[in-house]
């Protein structure tokens, strides 16, 4: 069944994904060489339960910490590990969720620790762009399937792999709720979009094939070829107006700004994630 959400319920959301997105700038500003990833998994989680919420992930299904963080060729739902120390050359996909008072948030970027080569900063930067070319492709009265295509056809021109195995969701009471949300079209298949319809877009592009693989801690996605993959999300919801993008106070009461952010509305003022950070 898929819910549309009402004014209150989605000030919720609003702030759950607030604080997703404060917290995944902390967390982006830790990515360093020597860093490992369980530091930055103890940053997202302290940094969610200082703002008052939860960390939606941890528990969830068995998953083990309250942030994923997915290295290079790892495409997303990495498990944070002191074992895993960043170095100068890696990207790091950061994808994290809140829940404030029953409802959730849903966010993920991509850090770039310099120097990375230029066609990895461009798959970053062209996943980040596929982001908003899908959030764009929110109208209501549209169909799910326009997102994925709008997603998909920003991925062709780069010659890019689209993940197919794992996809949006509709997100609300529960971390996913129907529909899914493919990353590939056909546009005007799949559900309805209407009003009031909160959706969780995200993008996960590899520099190589589409095929990835699960490993054997049983979450861990990988490019099947070993090759760079990046990843980018936003939890949205579809207004008459247009998509407003939460976790940025452009969902207010009397006042919505429709539309994706772009890079300089990103709490750390960054470049939506592909700040530089030199050792
Ligand atoms: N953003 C991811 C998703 O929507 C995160 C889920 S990770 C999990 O699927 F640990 F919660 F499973
Ligand atoms: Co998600």
């Amino acid at each position: 069944m898929i819910t549309c959400k009402g004014k209150a319920e989605i000030l919720k959301m609003e702030r759950a994904t607030r604080i997703v997105q404060e917290v995944l700038a902390e967390c982006l500003a830790a990515c360093r060489p020597g860093a490992t990833t369980e530091e930055i998994d103890r940053i997202a989680d302290a940094g969610i339960r200082a703002r008052g919420a939860k960390p939606a992930f941890l528990g969830y299904r068995g998953y083990p910490k309250s942030i994923c963080v997915s290295v290079n060729e790892e495409v997303v739902h990495g498990i944070p590990s002191p074992k895993r120390v960043l170095k100068a050359g890696d990207i790091v996909g950061l994808d994290l969720g809140a829940v404030v008072d029953g409802y959730y948030g849903d966010a993920a970027r991509t850090a770039i620790l310099e120097p990375i080569p230029d066609a990895v900063r461009e798959l970053v930067g062209t996943t980040h762009e596929a982001l908003r070319a899908g959030v764009e492709a929110v109208r209501v009265g549209g169909k799910v399937g326009d997102i994925g295509a709008a997603v998909e056809s920003v991925a062709k021109r780069k010659g890019y792999g689209v993940v197919r195995e794992f996809v949006g969701h509709g997100i609300g009471t529960s971390l996913h709720e129907e529909p899914q949300v493919p990353n590939y079209g056909p546009a005007g298949r799949r559900e309805m979009i209407r009003e009031g319809m909160t959706l969780a877009i995200e993008p996960m592009f590899n520099l190589g094939a589409a095929k990835v693989l699960v490993g054997s801690d049983g979450w861990t996605v990988r490019a099947a070829d070993g090759k760079p993959s990046a990843h980018f999300e936003h939890t949205v919801v579809a207004t008459a107006g247009g998509p407003v993008v939460l976790g940025f106070g452009r969902y207010a009461e009397d006042r919505s700004i429709p539309g994706a952010p772009t890079a300089a509305d990103y709490p750390d003022a960054a470049d939506a994630g592909q700040r530089t950070n030199v050792a």
